[in-house]
């Protein structure tokens, strides 16, 4: 069994992933998207940010490893028209569908980040860059006190210890991590750039009911209410989480309005 598949398989992304669309597109926007650019979107997810991606005319491949969300991300894609927007299973760490040096745009939003062997992460979205290209990472910072770091760090307590060797998703968020990676995959210290960035979470409705997303339908979150039950711990979580939502909510009682910090990874090929 692959744990990494089975982790996004088992809930549905797609319930968060709504609540994420506007941050998706201003960050797209962003990025001079061009048509007939060839973009890669990694760790796809249903295409918060494939879909704006394709809107813009660029000729774009979504990969996630997550069966459920490939379907989802075809749904879109089919449902909005875009015959340049196609999407595929496949691994981050492991791109060998697609040729060395055939994509202009390496998008990865809180994607490629939960593959595991970061090295071989990056050495893919090195390789299958062109000269003059780019690579645009988005990764959740350890131990920052906004949203999705905090709820991972909630649930990491109350989930068992993952196997020997395993390596944080959240590793990613760390400056020195990512210079080290890209740099082992040939990439020149100046052609890699970190910045704090911030996408916000919008749902309509109090921040107890967005929690109620989280732990129905957001794998990490889902193991840790397992884990908690099977420990009677789970009114414990719960009230954290509760917690962490209220206190970071910026809408009011009703409209939940979350921004979450990140370290958005810019790397010129
Ligand atoms: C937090 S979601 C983000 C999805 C999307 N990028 C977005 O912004 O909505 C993480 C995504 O990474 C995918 N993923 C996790 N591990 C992966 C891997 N090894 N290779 C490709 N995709 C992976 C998951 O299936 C999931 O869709």
């Amino acid at each position: 069994m692959n744990a990494n598949k089975a982790l996004w398989e088992k809930g549905d992304f797609t319930r968060l992933a709504a609540t994420m669309r506007e941050s998706g597109d201003e960050l797209i926007a962003g990025l001079d998207v061009r048509p007939g650019m060839d973009v890669l979107d990694l760790g796809c997810g249903d295409g918060t940010t494939a879909v704006p991606s394709a809107r813009r005319g660029a000729k774009v491949r979504g990969v996630d490893i997550a069966s459920n969300l490939v379907a989802a991300g075809q749904a879109r894609a089919r449902a909005e028209g875009l015959t340049n927007l196609c999407f595929q299973e496949g691994d981050a760490a492991s791109l060998d569908v697609i040729a060395d040096q055939s994509v202009d745009l390496v998008v990865s939003i809180f994607g490629a980040m939960f593959a595991p062997r970061p090295f071989d992460v990056a050495r893919e979205m090195v390789r299958v860059t062109r000269p003059g290209g780019r690579i645009v990472m988005g990764n959740w910072i350890p131990g920052d006190p906004t949203l999705v770091a905090s709820i991972l760090k909630i649930s990491a307590a109350y989930t068992p210890p993952p196997p020997e060797g395993f390596i944080s998703p959240v590793t990613w968020g760390v400056e020195a991590n990512v210079r080290e990676r890209f740099g082992a995959a040939g990439v020149a210290a100046e052609r890699i750039q970190c910045e704090r960035a911030t996408y916000t979470f919008r749902y309509p409705g109090a921040p107890a009911a967005f929690l109620g997303l989280f732990r129905d339908y957001y794998g990490p979150t889902m193991n840790a209410f397992e884990a908690a039950e099977r420990d009677g711990r789970r009114a414990d979580l719960q009230a954290e989480l509760e917690q962490l939502f209220e206190s970071q909510n910026r809408g009011d009682a009703d409209r939940t309005e979350i921004p979450a910090a990140y370290l958005k990874v810019t790397v010129s090929t």
